[in-house]
């Protein structure tokens, strides 16, 4: 008798999670998320990228290497975490757009080449809280390199888009850098 109640609990239960749950998938119409009268459009994003691994404060830090990564030429398997400012003008005191904020990895063993892996988080204007995520290869002696934006959030949500980086400034002696970025995206 307690067994079959049991089992009667059992299948109330379980059939009450049933009308709760959702199909795994379906088809929306843009209005369903709030897209029905937005056209996507087109935005050209310019700002400065400092690349600092020297001094007490460094934004970009080596977390991961290989073994062999130090008697590697190109520094293959090194793998570094960087928060690094994002400014206005090329320099570092101009107004603070945003982070980049991820990882970049040593990824050929014939030349200076990372993944990149990382967002943008900018705190500018409109654009504050919103990301932008790059993943692409970063030839570092190209004098630009291009690499895919695949997506976003906040403003930035369905973005895609490309990200054409150049580097203005480097130091040899402290491996500092400065970049320009030039960032074409589609979004809503
Ligand atoms: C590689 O070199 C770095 C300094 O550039 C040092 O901190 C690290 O211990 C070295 N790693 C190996 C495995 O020798
Ligand atoms: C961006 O948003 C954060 C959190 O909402 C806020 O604290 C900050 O002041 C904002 N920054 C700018 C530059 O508007």
């Amino acid at each position: 008798m307690a067994t079959a109640m049991v089992f009667l609990l059992l299948v109330l239960l379980s059939s009450a999670a049933f009308t709760h749950s959702q199909p795994f998938s379906r088809t929306l119409s843009k209005a369903d998320i709030g897209l029905e009268n937005k056209k996507e459009k087109l935005s050209h994003l310019h700002f400065y990228f400092h690349d600092i691994v020297s001094g007490p404060h460094p934004s970009a830090i080596r977390v991961a290497a290989a073994p062999t990564t130090n008697s590697s030429r190109t520094g293959y398997g090194a793998v570094v975490m960087m928060d690094d400012p994002l400014t206005e003008g090329p320099d570092i005191g101009s107004k603070l757009v945003g982070r980049a904020q991820g990882i970049y990895a040593a990824s050929s063993q014939e030349d200076f080449s990372y993944l990149m892996a990382l967002n943008y988080v900018f705190v500018e204007g409109m654009y504050n809280g919103s990301t932008l995520s790059i993943l692409g290869k970063n030839s570092v002696f190209d004098t630009v390199r291009e690499m895919p934006v695949v997506g976003g959030s906040g403003v930035f949500r369905l973005a895609r888009g490309y990200a054409l980086a150049k580097t203005i400034m480097f130091d040899l002696k402290t491996g500092d850098a400065i970049v320009e970025y030039n960032v074409y995206v589609f979004h809503y």
